[in-house]
């Protein structure tokens, strides 16, 4: 089980890089001007997006399935395990958005401000304090 967590914790780690930086380069692509920048944060976002962030957000679910499996009536049964579970499917909501807002930059469509991604850029910060808090709390 300790081998399964710590790489929990990897795939974790690699997945809320992945999901602070590509957002972070939707803020300066919303800013860009010239077609070199512009052409270049696409093939950036479309590498961290489909090489690092969907499969470590994968492994990290895959990971958490099978510790979960170690002792399946404890945490079905554990109050902060369902608030954990709530972060998680909305952070794979957040990533979904991520996937829909790349194709729309990778399209010229993209419609927002820099400073809509500066805001969008803070979901993944709470999600993270708040999954941090149950998992070492366990508040309920
Ligand atoms: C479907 C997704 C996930 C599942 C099923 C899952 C499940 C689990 C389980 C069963 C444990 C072991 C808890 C124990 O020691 O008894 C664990 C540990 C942990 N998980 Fe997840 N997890 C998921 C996603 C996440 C995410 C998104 C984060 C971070 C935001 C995260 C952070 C952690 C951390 C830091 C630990 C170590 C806790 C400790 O030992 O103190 N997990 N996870």
């Amino acid at each position: 089980m300790l081998w399964v967590k710590a790489f929990h914790i990897v795939a974790v780690v690699c997945w809320f890089a992945a999901l602070f930086y590509l957002p972070r380069l939707f803020v300066y692509h919303a800013d860009a001007k010239d077609v070199e920048s512009i052409e270049r944060f696409k093939v950036m976002e479309r590498k961290l997006y489909r090489g690092i962030m969907t499969p470590s957000a994968i492994a990290t679910v895959v990971l958490g399935a099978w510790l979960v499996s170690y002792g399946t009536d404890y945490y079905f049964s554990s109050g902060w395990f369902h608030a954990k579970m709530l972060l998680v499917v909305m952070l794979l909501g957040y990533h979904h958005a991520c996937g829909r807002l790349l194709k729309k930059f990778a399209n010229d469509e993209n419609t927002r401000s820099h400073v809509f991604y500066r805001w969008f850029n803070e979901f993944p910060v709470l999600v993270l304090i708040g999954v941090c808090i149950l998992v070492v709390v366990r508040p309920f």
